[in-house]
């Protein structure tokens, strides 16, 4: 690929009104976020332009049906929508706005600059006009019938139920949105956008672009194949950006045409905030810049082959060297459900989820090359069986070993003497860092699920280092070479809050913090070598992904249940109920009789580096004594409860026969903190 200076990426301008669910996100916001974080990581300049998009009908629509103006509209949903990419991490160098000043010049300057070159050609058209609201009808003011499948209530622009694109001349019995009125044909002149002339300079162009997704490609072989035709590019509304030119008195830039160009007034206005007004010309003029258009699959049409098109057209910017689209993600097996009480709005969400969470089941799930399915069931599964079971978990044994057996700090890395086999790095620090570059390929080729699955398995291998490792035995015997083992664990540890950071930037961060340091200075490059100081404290620990309880039920999955209950006797349970149960050995390290109970006994157990309480039931078989040094089998994540005013935090497993009850142990075979299942 071509050697760049510098990228300016883009993510597609939200309509201002409504609010971003998580099909928006994981179709264009989250991989891009995820690209720019990366390619900050490695240290290449990059801008990253978005904001609202705030003209076309649809927003008059509203502001018609809310009896309020368009302005409250796009206020609203502008601010709210700019704080949900916010909380959930989406970190934009700007958020601008297409109602801007900047903005309508900008796009005034981009027509004038075709019009001036005779290039756009006045025709006069056929057009709804409803003689009661005395205005026409563009696109989405009519509803109607669709032609192609029947559909009552198809728009002018789109038939929602089968997809097709349509005008609103081709609706059958249209009528007024605005009024119910039944509009009349009536001519109007626009201007047009000479697409045509362009299919040869488009197709040579795209030919080029070997490095392309296929969805994308095949889509716009298929607009070829049909052959471009011109574009009417000013509209007969109110609510935009008024044309540039005498005599357009009631006419707006369609919203299609200024949208796009919204990329170009953003940047500039970034580098007016940043005091140097002139620098955006180095992102939009020099061939030096790579441009990156993130969008979903709907806006295809508009970023690969219109705005490259009017570009080309202007001829003072670059056209975009890659428009990596995403298809659709489906929720809920294809509605917008409200199911379980979570809507799949944002807003909703980041109230109630942990941010990362959401970033990563959407991020695993991107519909990268065919529609994806999002389900509730999958959040939680993502949460407990992998976030919380794989990186949650080494980072919290190995903070946890380092808190109790090394004071809180960090210990001495691994020396040459006097232990040999300790004289170089271990093997783990290698697949790190040939994961990082397996890694980067990925996200350098937009390959974002397997990005973070890779991602997931350097942590699986660092769990594995430390089982492998058995820190827990070796501190009884050489406790130097258990230093440089946790050394180790904690190095890897950091190298995994660089390698995720991408993808989970806030539990990147808060690894750091637990280590006792933070993101300034981390980069891509360093996951994998030894980046912390030995003796330097501890930061305080904190367990990344707490479980996600069992989401409340649809209604329909109520109904599934009670179906599969009739078939199946009611006691057995699915291996997902069972998994819940966290199962671990744990040693009685301490253990006396409580007052006044017969049948209380008060432990203290360690689990690998915790200590718990628990009360037990069996003082009546055992004596503290007979119990004490043992090895025990605990329900480690029982909510903790009281007992006799004392906090129980756990249970012991025992087998009970004919009145006689036996603790199961692991004796002789396991030491504590073994995971049982
Ligand atoms: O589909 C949409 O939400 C459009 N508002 C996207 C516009 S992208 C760009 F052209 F501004
Ligand atoms: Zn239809």
């Amino acid at each position: 690929m071509k050697n760049f200076k510098r990228l300016l990426v883009t993510a597609a301008l939200p309509y201002a009104n409504g609010y971003l669910h998580l099909g928006h996100i994981a179709g264009a916001y989250l991989p891009a976020d995820i690209f720019v974080r990366y390619k900050k990581l490695i240290g290449e300049d990059i801008i990253f332009i978005c904001g609202s998009d705030e003209h076309g009908t649809a927003i008059e629509i509203s502001a018609m049906k809310e009896k309020v103006t368009p302005q409250e509209i796009i206020d609203r949903f502008h601010f709210d929508n700019k704080e949900a990419f916010n909380r959930l991490g989406i970190r934009f160098d700007i958020y601008s706005r297409t109602s801007n000043e900047i903005h309508h010049k900008t796009s005034q300057e981009f027509f004038l600059n075709l019009y001036e070159k005779g290039l756009l050609v006045q025709k006069s058209e056929k057009q709804l006009y409803s003689e009661k609201d005395r205005r026409y009808l563009a696109d989405r003011f009519v509803e109607g019938t669709c032609p192609v499948c029947g559909y009552e209530e198809a728009r002018g622009d789109q038939c929602e139920k089968c997809g097709s694109n349509l005008s609103p001349l081709e609706l059958k019995n249209p009528k007024s949105k605005i009024s119910g009125d039944t509009p009349v044909v009536k001519e109007s002149v626009n201007f047009f956008f000479p697409l045509e002339k362009f299919q040869n300079e488009l197709q040579q162009w795209m030919s080029g672009k070997t490095d392309w997704k296929a969805n994308v490609k095949n889509y716009c072989e298929g607009w070829f194949k049909t052959g471009l035709k011109d574009r009417a590019i000013s509209r007969d509304l109110d609510w935009g950006i008024k044309i540039p030119v005498d005599g357009q008195e009631g006419k707006v830039i369609y919203v299609w045409f200024e949208a796009p160009i919204g990329y170009i007034s953003a940047t500039k206005e970034l580098f007016i905030e940043r005091n140097q007004p002139e620098k955006w010309k180095d992102y939009w003029c020099d061939k030096e810049t790579r441009l990156i258009h993130f969008i979903g699959k709907d806006n295809i049409i508009f970023h690969a082959i219109v705005f490259p098109a009017m570009l080309m057209a202007h001829g003072e910017f670059i056209l975009p060297d890659n428009v990596p689209a995403n298809e659709f993600l489906n929720l809920e097996g294809g509605k917008l459900s409200k199911s379980k009480g979570h809507g799949a709005l944002v807003r909703d969400i980041v109230k109630e989820f942990d941010p990362d969470l959401i970033r990563y089941t959407l991020g695993t799930n991107l519909p990268e090359n065919k529609d994806s399915d999002f389900s509730w069931d999958d959040f939680q599964a993502k949460n407990n069986n992998e976030l919380a079971a794989i990186l949650g978990n080494f980072v919290n044994r190995t903070v946890v070993f380092a808190m109790n057996k090394f004071g809180g700090k960090i210990p001495a890395r691994r020396t040459t003497e006097p232990a040999k086999e300790l004289s170089s790095e271990p093997d783990i620090f290698k697949f790190v860092r040939e994961h990082s570059i397996i890694i980067a390929d990925c996200y350098e080729n937009f390959r974002f699920r397997d990005a973070i699955n890779e991602t997931m398995n350097v942590a699986r291998a660092a769990n594995k280092y430390f089982n492998d490792s058995e820190p827990w035995k070796i501190i009884k015997t050489d406790e130097k070479k258990c230093e440089g083992i946790i050394n180790d664990c904690l190095e890897l540890c950091h190298a995994l809050a660089i390698l995720i950071s991408p993808v989970l930037p806030f539990t990147s961060e808060r690894i750091l913090k637990i280590l006792g340091t933070d993101s300034k200075g981390i980069a891509w490059n360093k996951s994998g070598t030894y980046c912390l100081k030995a003796g330097a404290e501890l930061g305080e620990n904190e367990i990344l992904f707490p479980q996600i309880e069992t989401l409340a039920e649809t209604p329909a999955e109520t109904e599934k249940k009670d179906l599969s209950l009739s078939e199946t006797p009611d006691n057995l349970i699915v291996i997902d109920d069972f998994k819940k149960v966290f199962l671990r050995t744990a040693k009685v390290t301490e253990s006396s009789r409580v007052e006044k109970s017969k049948k209380l006994l008060k432990l203290k157990v360690k689990t690998g580096g915790n200590v718990k309480q628990i009360i037990a039931g069996i003082a009546e078989h055992y004596s503290p004594e007979e119990i004490l040094g043992r090895t025990v089998i605990i329900v480690d994540n029982l909510k903790p409860a009281k007992l006799m005013g004392m906090e129980s935090q756990g249970m012991l497993l025992a087998a009970k026969k004919d009145g006689k009850l036996r603790i199961i142990t692991t004796d002789g075979e396991f030491e504590d903190g073994g995971e049982v299942s």
